[in-house]
């Protein structure tokens, strides 16, 4: 097992990488918990938190709403969830955002912490302290930076993910090795069927290394002034292919990583090679790379970003394999890119 620390401004994080979820009771304190968990992980889990009151929401993103946050409200009231409970979210990336963000509102702030049931989650959603919901059509738009007491992810929980939830946690993982390790980058090349496998070892090593990336991000720069701001590689795109298109996180994500390489690579920051291993590496991990259809439609929901500054855009560009810098990118530029 191995532990990281997130030193959040309000609170510090506990991650636990490689931790057995049946461990849980460990690292709750000792007052009233409330488990939060979707229908799906109550199924498969849900005979494990018996010994608490458990609310239960939908698990697709059509949930992230404030209805839903309304509705936890309600049922923490109702069980008279006071200012010394504890919110135990129990899920993916959709659940501790709504978990997380719930849990920081209800009288002002309670405290939380999550079992990160995916691989996107353990490797990305459930890291990093923003909690939040979509709002009018954008996402995550309304919520708060505030880190969970822990983070437990036992890779275990993975071995039941279909494989388009497990595609989507690889994006975020090939993202974190564009970011800074190339020799992460080099290792999963050499080791897809590992990854696929999902050989426990393996995967450990993967989900601890990105937390690493990730946490060691975080603590520069919890409130994304800058630094944290690398963390959207692939994202600028992705968010646009995901609100158009419709498709998995992970799967945007992907086509916004190829995309990224591709202006890289047009402007002169990544060679020919490294533009070819990145694409490679992400269909090796059956992941799509580009779309050309709606590219169009693509590029006007970009134009709707909120990182937008006139008629540019905010984008994570590749120096090499391992290093990103953030620039901005005219419409003009995206429109020429040849898909
Ligand atoms: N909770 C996800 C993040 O902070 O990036």
């Amino acid at each position: 097992m191995e532990k990281l620390e997130i030193q959040g401004s309000l609170s510090n994080s506990t991650l636990l990488i490689g931790e057995s979820f049946h461990n849980y009771k460990l690292y709750l304190p000792n007052k009233q918990v409330i488990v939060l968990m979707d229908d799906k992980v109550r199924g498969l889990y849900g005979k494990y938190f018996e010994d608490y009151p458990i609310i239960e929401i939908g698990q697709t993103e059509k949930n992230k709403t404030l209805s839903t946050i309304e509705n936890i409200m309600g049922q923490l009231l109702d069980l008279n969830a006071d200012r010394s409970t504890f919110l135990l979210a129990v899920g993916g990336g959709i659940i501790c955002d709504i978990g997380g963000f719930a849990a920081s509102i209800y009288l002002r702030g309670i405290e939380f912490g999550f079992i990160s049931t995916t691989l996107l989650s353990q490797v990305d959603a459930s890291v990093g302290g923003k909690n939040g919901v979509n709002f009018k059509g954008f996402k995550n738009m309304v919520g708060v930076f505030n880190q969970p007491s822990f983070v437990l992810c036992d890779q275990e929980m993975l071995k039941t993910l279909s494989t388009e939830d497990l595609n989507c946690g690889f994006a975020e993982i090939v993202k974190h090795t564009l970011i800074s390790d190339a020799e992460m980058f080099e290792k999963l090349e050499n080791n897809i069927e590992k990854a696929l496998n999902i050989e426990t070892d393996f995967i450990e090593a993967l989900v601890a290394n990105s937390v690493r990336i990730k946490a060691g991000i975080v603590n520069k720069d919890e409130k994304e002034k800058g630094e944290r701001r690398k963390l959207n590689l692939g994202h600028t795109y992705g968010h646009a292919v995901e609100k158009v298109l419709g498709v998995a996180h992970g799967n945007a994500v992907s086509i916004g990583l190829a995309i990224s390489a591709k202006l890289s690579l047009n402007r002169g920051t990544i060679t020919a090679n490294d533009y070819q291993r990145v694409v490679n590496l992400l269909k090796a991990l059956n992941l799509p790379i580009m779309v050309t259809e709606k590219h169009e439609e693509i590029l006007e929901a970009l134009l709707m970003d909120k990182k937008r500054e006139g008629n540019e855009i905010h984008f994570v560009l590749m120096h090499g394999i391992g290093d990103v810098s953030l620039e901005l990118i005219s419409i003009e530029e995206l429109k020429k890119i040849e898909l």
